[in-house]
């Protein structure tokens, strides 16, 4: 399936920069560094795994939607999980890839005319302006169905147990009680003042379950003890959450250069955000206390080595898009 395509280290989104970020273990632990040769192995395996040889112009359209854009949070989020628990490195390579797939689709299909209606996404033309709507439709589609092509490889490099429980784990984060289900409430909110409690159910849903089902994924690569699941899978909710509480902010704070995509869109859309719920420094607070919660999960896990997971929360934070 290899496309041809040799992603060249200077093409490898750095995202993060270096920092040092103090963990739990007073040790320091270098993001910049960590990701940056995480990321070469994630832009790569994609780069071969989207293959471009679709019918009718469908691969490039695939590719266009993944390659060559975006932070990579949630294949991060895998490694490190996966990573934590010492867990399969090709089960793992497998799922990171697999969640971004079904992200790139989720965004393909955000920024159609009939939801967002956006134009630019990660600083290029959306997919259905540079290809047409149907052609979007179809590229969403089947990078979903290649997402779960990926974690179910013939031949023995990941056990079948495993395989189910990544696809079983990927699903329900990806359908009606995960992604798909928030992005319908989302649709349905339009010009809706939600509850607090309200919100915090949507943005679980649309945004925080891929990334929580990226450390649950991870996880799952290696065998972890019960309760360290349950820690994870702990962290990985109050990280989702704070995830999509920075993206509203973001929205209201930041310019469309930064951002790779149309800053303001929020409030011109009439949508509910934490920022129209609680005001920009309110939102800004409870950003920080999930992050303090997505740490305390981590201390609570009893792994041995959380300092990826723990910058990976600093930056969902701190980001500045
Ligand atoms: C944007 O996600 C859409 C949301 C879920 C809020 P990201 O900010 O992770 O987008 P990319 O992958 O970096 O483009
Ligand atoms: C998108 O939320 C969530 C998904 C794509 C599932 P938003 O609509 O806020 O994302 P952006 O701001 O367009 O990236
Ligand atoms: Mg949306
Ligand atoms: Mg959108
Ligand atoms: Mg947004």
């Amino acid at each position: 399936m290899d496309a041809g395509v040799t992603p060249t280290m200077a093409a490898v989104p750095t995202p993060l920069g270096p920092s040092t970020v103090p963990t739990a273990l007073h040790a320091p632990f270098d993001l910049g560094a960590w990701s940056h040769a995480q990321l070469a192995r994630v832009e790569d395996a994609l780069s071969r795994w989207v293959c471009s040889d679709a019918p009718a112009g469908l691969g490039e359209a695939m590719r266009y939607a993944v390659l060559d854009g975006g932070k990579r949070l949630r294949p991060l989020l895998v490694l490190a999980a996966s990573e934590a628990v010492g867990g399969l490195d090709e089960a793992a390579l497998r799922a990171a890839c697999s969640v971004e797939l079904i992200h790139a689709y989720s965004l393909v299909h955000d920024d159609m005319p009939c939801m967002d209606n956006d134009v630019l996404r990660r600083g290029k033309p959306t997919v259905h302006v540079r290809f047409g709507e149907a052609r979007a439709l179809l590229a969403g589609d089947a990078l979903q169905a290649l997402a779960f092509g990926l974690l179910t490889p013939e031949g023995p490099q990941v056990p079948p147990a495993m395989q189910a429980t990544l696809c079983r784990m990927l699903a329900q984060a990806a359908g009606a009680d995960g992604m798909a289900g928030g992005q319908a409430i989302d649709l349905a909110s339009v010009g809706r003042a939600l509850s607090e409690a309200e919100l915090r159910q949507m943005h679980r849903l649309k945004t925080g379950a891929l990334l929580q089902g990226s450390v649950v994924m991870g996880a799952a690569c290696g065998q972890a003890a019960p309760a360290a699941l349950a820690a994870l899978s702990q962290y990985g909710a109050a990280l989702g959450l704070a995830f999509q509480v920075v993206d509203d902010i973001l929205d209201v704070t930041a310019d469309s250069a930064t951002l790779g995509k149309t800053a303001g869109k929020d409030a011109a859309s009439d949508k509910p955000t934490y920022v129209s719920l609680l005001g920009l420094e309110r939102a800004q607070a409870h950003a920080g206390e999930l992050r303090i919660e997505a740490h305390a999960a981590l201390a609570a896990s009893g792994l041995p080595d959380t300092r990826a997971l723990a910058a990976l929360a600093d930056m969902v934070v701190n980001r500045s898009h």
